[in-house]
């Protein structure tokens, strides 16, 4: 019989334990490389291969047309946007992904984002620590609102919007949100108001996207979206960069046009130089690391790799998508 392969097309993760064990288990030679993620390099590297694993590798027609018959494609986390999925199943390639590791982990970071900027925090740790006199009035950064006047809008109420919307409830905060495919029960169940898209942009504190990136989503949060908040507000994204059009956020924070921005996904990762989020005001950027903790990385390679292990073994997948 002909040895199966698997191939791991880009990874950071900090060892591959679950993997080798799993491959081992299954028979399968596991081929792991750290940074392909452009298609001809992709094409090259998965040809033939039983079962691909990614990060953020593009998953094109192309690829898809080289790889084993009855193929699977496992992608490391929720988001799938570089994996043709229509094409694969022209291709009777299955695609999965690993939607439930860390919603509450994205969750946590998403909250810490949004009222990290509310309070300022990095602006009174750089004036304590870069000014002469070693300290700031705490009024001199206001206003600050109190989170339980704040009225806190979600752009998408599926796992990580309503583990959202749970957190910040419990600080007082009044939740509204804009989705229209909402599971209208679940919203309910979280206490949360369904608005239309301009109600929450005219009347959210924060903004807080949690929408996939789809071509409907692509820039959503665009400059006219962005003229229609309020000046205060505040924008919080920890979905997907393009969601957001970075560059009129940065512009809008740096004229007085919106309260502050917490990001951890950006249009380009890394953030090219000279872009205008590296010196914009009220500004607070992590580097996609929403979904990082200790329990959800641990979460994500041992459910990735159970389904490497079913796929290899040609049983029906746990989270398989489906168009
Ligand atoms: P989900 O699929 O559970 O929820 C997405 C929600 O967005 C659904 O309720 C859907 O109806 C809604 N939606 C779809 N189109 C919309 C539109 N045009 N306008 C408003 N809402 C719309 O997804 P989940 O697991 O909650 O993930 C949310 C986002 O977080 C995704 O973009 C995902 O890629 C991202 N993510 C980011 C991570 C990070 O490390 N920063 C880690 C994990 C996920």
């Amino acid at each position: 019989m002909r040895a199966r392969r698997v191939v791991i097309t880009d990874q950071s993760f900090p060892g591959l334990a679950h993997e080798e064990r799993a491959a081992a288990r299954a028979g399968a030679e596991l081929v792991v490389r750290s940074d392909v993620t452009a298609e001809a390099e992709v094409a090259e590297l998965t040809a033939g291969a039983d079962v691909v694993m990614l990060a953020y590798a593009e998953i094109t027609d192309r690829v898809l047309a080289g790889l084993a018959e009855g193929a699977t494609v496992i992608r490391y986390g929720i988001g799938y946007e570089t994996i043709d999925v229509e094409a694969a199943a022209r291709h009777g390639v299955r695609v999965c992904n690993v939607p439930d590791y860390g919603a509450d982990t994205v969750a946590d970071h998403t909250v810490m984002l949004a009222l990290a900027v509310l309070r300022r925090v990095a602006d009174y740790h750089a004036r304590i620590t870069a000014s002469e006199s070693g300290w700031v009035s705490a009024t001199d950064l206001g206003p600050i609102a109190a989170v339980s006047d704040v009225t806190y809008g979600l752009v998408g109420t599926g796992q990580i919007g309503r583990k959202v919307a749970a957190r910040v409830r419990a600080f007082g905060a009044e939740v509204i949100a804009y989705d229209p495919y909402a599971d209208a029960e679940a919203v309910a169940a979280e206490g949360i108001t369904l608005t239309d898209f301009d109600t929450l942009l005219e009347c959210a504190d924060i903004v807080s996207v949690h929408a996939p990136l789809t071509p409907e989503t692509r820039h959503l949060i665009d400059a006219r979206a962005m003229a229609a908040m309020k000046d205060s507000a505040i924008l919080v994204n920890t979905a997907r960069g393009a969601l957001v059009d970075t560059r009129a956020a940065a512009e809008a924070v740096s004229a007085g046009r919106l309260g502050g921005l917490g990001l951890d996904v950006l249009e380009s990762e890394p953030l090219e130089e000279g872009h205008p989020l590296r010196t914009a005001p009220r500004t607070l950027l992590t580097p996609h690391a929403a979904f990082y903790s200790e329990r959800s990385l641990t979460n994500l390679q041992r459910f990735a790799a159970e389904e490497m292990e079913r796929a290899l073994r040609g049983e029906s997948l746990r989270c398989q998508l489906r168009r």
